[in-house]
């Protein structure tokens, strides 16, 4: 079955609204927004600047692209913007119209939609190999005939697995070599500190069929805001994106946002120094319960099973606490969760709470 209306954890007003809960009494584990909330600098900018909302945005969005370039070390004309990561992911599976395409089950549900009308050939992750993707990813490409793109998330949405680069290069090359498009979604991967040695942005140059599309939403919380971008070497392909793009969908204060929270320094040391220590804080608690079978993290959320039949989303809703089943993920059952990592007050409240449920008390 094809998923074509959206699903996703953060919703969970509705879920709240039956339990009688309000939004502010939850705390939310589903969402893997920073917790450090909207940077200080993007609300000065903002203050500042409402009355810039009298004009329309730049349209060809120079500045903003010119600041990402130089952030990356590539040219204004590899820089594609977009109104969040997700409307890229719909405007490339428009440009290249692959018919055949191979994604990975699970992982975040958006692609599928995107290529709605693409025959679609799944990379089922397997929990005896860990949710690996990239050896499966690798036969189906060399296996099968006629495949036109292959859109990977990495790290993972919601296993956090990570293709490393020596593995992508290889699939990088191989796509080369068949002609295929390799779409890859890195919008955690700015929540590791030494990325450029698992991102395939350095690679961009050699590999003309390789896109990649990253994200402000996450590390910089502003899911409200809407920026991301797409990064192409391929001038075709970032010709047509920019060719077909809805003018002016990027708001003038996500364009201000994208030209300066690059060089928000504080804020990005400070995230550094909370997920080094939050990540392990959590991952540890989480690993000490017998019940749960937790997967390795490597950015700011951690996957795992829950080894005895229980609804662990109910029960920490009606402590107040939610968190993201992963039920509705292709290839996944009831009794995987994902949680993003918070502040320490927050992760202990979780484990406090795990620790009531999953010793019967
Ligand atoms: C892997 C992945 N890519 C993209 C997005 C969407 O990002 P944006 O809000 O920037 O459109 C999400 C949101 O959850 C995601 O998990």
């Amino acid at each position: 079955m094809k998923i074509t209306t959206a699903m996703h954890g953060g919703n969970y007003n509705e879920l709240a609204k039956q339990h009688g809960l309000t939004k502010e009494m939850v705390l939310d584990f589903s969402a893997n927004i920073n917790p450090l909330g909207v940077p200080a600098s993007l609300k000065q900018t903002i203050t500042a600047n409402l009355d810039k909302l009298v004009e329309y945005p730049e349209p060809d969005y120079l500045a903003l692209r010119a600041r990402i370039a130089s952030f990356h070390q590539l040219d204004l004309a590899n820089i594609i913007p977009g109104n969040g990561a997700t409307e890229l992911i719909f405007g490339i599976a428009k440009v290249t119209k692959a018919q055949k395409v191979l994604l990975l089950a699970p992982t975040f549900a958006e692609y599928e939609r995107a290529f709605f009308d693409a025959e679609i050939i799944y990379a089922e992750l397997a929990k005896e190999t860990n949710f690996d993707a990239a050896e499966t990813v690798l036969e189906i490409i060399e296996r099968e005939t006629e495949l036109e793109a292959v859109c990977l998330c990495n790290p993972n949405n919601p296993t956090g697995q990570l293709i490393n680069q020596e593995e992508m290069i290889k699939i990088a090359d191989l796509c080369e070599k068949k002609n295929i498009y390799l779409i890859i979604d890195e919008a955690f991967m700015d929540f590791i500190e030494e990325s450029e040695t698992i991102s395939m942005i350095p690679y961009l140059q050699q590999f003309s069929h390789l896109c990649i599309i990253r994200a402000f939403t996450k590390f910089f919380a502003i899911p409200g805001l809407r920026l991301g971008y797409l990064l192409t070497k391929n001038d075709l392909l970032a010709e047509a994106l920019l060719q077909m793009r809805e003018p002016w969908s990027i708001n003038t204060f996500a364009d201000m946002a994208g030209q300066i929270l690059l060089d928000d320094k504080d804020y990005i040391k400070q995230t550094y120094q909370w997920i080094s220590t939050e990540r392990s804080f959590l991952y540890q608690g989480l690993n000490g319960f017998p019940e749960l079978t937790v997967y390795q993290p490597s950015v700011n959320y951690i996957f795992f099973h829950l080894e005895k039949p229980l609804d662990l989303r109910k029960e920490l809703l009606l402590k107040g606490i939610f968190v993201r089943s992963c039920a509705n993920y292709r290839g996944l059952t009831e009794n995987y969760y994902r949680v993003a990592v918070k502040t320490r007050a927050d992760n202990i409240q979780l484990l406090t709470a795990l620790e009531v449920i999953l010793s019967g008390n």
